[in-house]
């Protein structure tokens, strides 16, 4: 599997998740949207980061390297404000804007991944077709295990 289609797809959903939820008023809707949107950033940047980027720093790339460490910084920073989301009473008027920030901040972040020009996601095509494709298989399973022990939870 190629990795570099499943890590876009899941930035797709979770910018659908996004769209949804600024799309609506309802306390329980938005609670609801709000799990989604956690539980899908958490299984997105542990692929990243337990896979998909040490697989990067392995190209010995000074540019890859330092856009890895950014990288682990946005997503430490992301994980900051998820961590506050159980807590966010979706019927407070600072709602909208904390899930603004949040969406700008995730959309920075997957822009510099996604970008043609250097981003993290062109670089990886170095990596080669073979161990890209090995890459994929990893991560895909890895998704797997960890979507199928939450839905037996
Ligand atoms: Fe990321
Ligand atoms: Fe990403």
């Amino acid at each position: 599997m190629d990795p570099v289609r499943l890590l876009m797809k899941q930035h797709r959903e979770v910018e659908a998740l996004f769209r949804k939820v600024e799309k609506t008023e309802d306390a329980d809707e938005r609670k609801a949207l709000m799990g989604q949107i956690k539980q899908s950033l958490e299984l997105h940047t542990l692929l990243e980061e337990e896979i998909f980027y040490p697989a990067l720093r392995s190209l010995d790339s000074k540019k890859a390297e330092e856009m890895v460490l950014e990288a682990y910084e946005e997503h430490h920073v992301v994980k900051l404000v998820l961590a506050e989301l159980p807590r966010v009473d979706p019927k407070d008027e600072r709602f909208e804007a904390k899930m603004t920030v949040l969406k700008e901040l995730i959309e920075h972040h997957v822009e510099e991944e996604e970008q043609d020009k250097g981003g993290l996601f062109k670089l990886a095509k170095k990596l080669g077709k073979d161990n890209l494709e090995a890459l994929g298989d990893r991560m895909a399973a890895e998704a797997e295990r960890r979507q199928g022990g939450r839905r037996a939870a």
